[in-house]
This record gives structure tokens, sequence and C-alpha cells, in this order.
């Protein structure tokens, strides 16, 4: 990693903070090392974002477009003339969550409006008001969640949509933590969302140090549990939500939704306004990220020194495409900041947007 380091973070908190702005360098848990080592990475130009981005270190929609947004502002501190090669590279660090382009394009237009000289400060106000928002935006989304989820007292989750995803205490997390706070919740159910298991590794992390009891579950069990009347509702985050509704999320969350609707509960999705794509009528137009072959033949390593483990014979062949699409029918609800949305009614989710 270029201009970066480890360091062993201090004692549990509570409120996990996945990245904070400490004056010349963005300081981020390493997540790819969670749940078994805290280490905080110091990154200090654009190419520590993107190689943090890229390899999972600082993941999830709205919590890439804050280090991104970050990212570029501290290249522009170094290299006045490095805007447009720094906003390519941090835009193409992934392609299917649409923040990351928003935060770019939002920091590169302060830092061109503010003309030479000033570029740098207005580029860093810029991604300090994108994290800002961000957090504000997840405790609405929380209040709102909470507000229409009243009824359900056992909930699934898939992927890590709390704070590690996003600001404050994350989108579909935070939605499950104000239930848990209003004394609503019996039960939490958490798929582990191979490959990576994000959800047995970092939701599973960031509930234990809630305190909100839950259960760890197989992919492959989800449908079953919710056919048979162990769930009240689904909630989930979304990387792109397209104009028309569609929802691109973790791959797996597509199942979600077909058992969901086959059971009759509602499939709830949770995601700030930031992860709308004005731009995609449809799904069709969402480019959904592949990634390498290693993450299915083999399970992540426990830690840095430790080798992943193999799961299969060498050399398999796989196919891995990080998200899935759920057709906007499917979405019973989106719970944004500005309120909720029922994509399968036409100009629904646009109209949030205006
Ligand atoms: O590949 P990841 O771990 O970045 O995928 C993350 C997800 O799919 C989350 O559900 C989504 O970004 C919502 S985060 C609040």
């Amino acid at each position: 990693m270029e201009h970066s380091s480890h360091r062993q973070r201090g004692p549990h908190r509570h409120v996990t903070e996945a990245l904070h702005f400490d004056g010349d360098v963005l300081r981020a848990i390493d997540q790819t090392l969670l749940p078994w080592q805290e280490t905080e990475l110091e990154l200090r130009c654009a190419g520590d974002v993107v190689d943090a981005i890229k390899r999972l270190a600082i993941r999830g929609a709205p919590l890439i477009g804050v280090a991104a947004g970050y990212g570029l502002a501290l290249e522009l501190a170094r290299d006045p003339l490095a805007l447009e090669r720094a906003s390519d590279r941090l835009r193409a660090a992934r392609p299917t969550a649409v923040n990351l382009a928003h935060a770019v394009d939002r920091v590169r237009s302060a830092a061109i409006d503010a003309g030479p000289g000033r570029a740098a400060g207005a580029a860093l106000a810029a991604a300090q008001s994108i994290h800002a928002e961000e957090e504000a935006a997840s405790a609405e989304i929380a209040r709102h969640g909470a507000d229409l989820l009243t009824a359900a007292r056992r909930v699934l989750t898939h992927c890590n949509a709390g704070a590690l995803a996003a600001p404050g205490r994350g989108t579909a997390l935070a939605v499950i933590a104000e239930l848990s706070d209003r004394g609503h919740l019996d039960a939490v159910l958490v798929t582990e969302s191979r490959p990576l298991l994000q959800g047995a590794r970092l939701t599973v992390y960031e509930l234990a140090r809630l305190g909100i009891v839950h259960e760890l579950i197989v992919d492959g069990a989800a449908a079953g549990l919710i056919a048979s009347g162990a769930v009240d509702a689904v909630v989930v985050g979304c990387d792109r939500v397209a104009a028309n509704g569609d929802v691109a999320n973790k791959v797996g969350t597509y199942g979600l939704a077909l058992a969901a609707g086959a059971a009759g509960i509602p499939f709830v999705v949770a995601g700030p306004t930031s992860t709308i794509d004005p731009c995609c009528a449809t799904a069709a137009q969402m480019v959904i990220e592949q990634r390498g072959p290693d993450e299915v033949r083999r399970l992540p390593a426990v830690s840095a020194a430790a080798g992943a483990r193999e799961l299969t014979l060498s050399g398999t062949r796989c196919r891995n495409p990080a998200f899935d699409v759920t057709p906007a029918a499917l979405v019973t609800a989106l719970v944004t900041e500005r309120g909720v949305a029922r994509p399968s009614l036409d100009g629904s989710v646009m109209a949030l947007l205006r």
C-alpha cells in the first residue's frame, strides 16, 4: 500500500467508527481483518484510498463515497495538478455502488469552482460535508425505518449495512438498532454473506458491540427460515437504486426478496438518497462488479500473517458476482433520510429526489 501504515486500535467502544479524518491523514479500520484483529490504516493520498477500497478494507456504498471524497482532498493537498487523474482512479475503484461516483464528482466540482490556490481547501470542505450528511442521513433512516417496522419483532439482514458500511449507525443496521432501542426487537438473524462473510465477520462484530442479541445463519438457511414463519421482515442495505426502484445489493439479496415475497413479509431496503442513481432508468444500466475466483475458492484469512483457507480444489473455475439485482416489484419499501418510497409504484423513488 502506498504511504500507509498499520497501528493497533485502542479498547472496544460500543459505536464502531469505520473512519475519521485527522488533519492530514484518513484513519480507517481495516475491515478485511475484522472481527479477529482491529487494525487502523493511515491513508495519506488517493492511491492509498483506491487500494483500501479495491481490497475491501473500506467497503459499503456510503462509506466508500466518503473515503473517496477524502482521498481526492488529500491528493489535491499534495499535488494541485492531480485532480483529473485522482478523480478517475477513485471513481474506477469499484463500479456498482454509485455513492463513490457521486462523492468524487461533488468534491471535484467543489475544487474546480474554488479555482487554483483554493481547490484543496474546497475539496476538503466538500468531503467533510458529505461525511456529515451521510451521518445525519443514518439517523433519519433509523427513525423512518423503525416507524415503518413497528410490527416486526424478528428481522433478518444480509451482508453488512451498519457503521462499517456507512457513517453513523449505517443503514439497515441503523434501523435494527433503533428497533432494539425502542424495545421492539426479539430476534435478529444474520446471514454469513459468502464469499467474504460480511455478515459473519462484520455484522456480528457490530451487533455484539451494540449488545443486540442475534443469531448467525448460513446463507442457504435463510429462505427456509423465512418460509417457516421465523422472520417478520427482511431489512437490507443497497449499493445502487435505479430510477424505477430496482435495487443492486450484495449477492444473495434477490433470493431473500423472493423468499420474503413468497412468505408475504416485508422486504425493506434502507439507504441514503446518495445511493439513488437517476441516470439508471432500470437495473439493466448498472454494472455489476465481478470479483476474482479466489474469494470463492478460499475463506478469508483470520489475520494479516495467516494464509486464507482453501475450500476446494485449486484452479476450480468460479463465478463471483459481488452483487445481484432485486426488481422494484419485490421491494416493499425503500427507506431513506427523506422518507419512505414504494418502489413498486411508478415515480415513487424519483419523487424523493425532488
Ligand atoms: O462488497 P461490499 O461489502 O462493499 O457490499 C456492501 C453491500 O452490499 C451493502 O449491503 C451495501 O453497500 C449497503 S451499505 C450501507
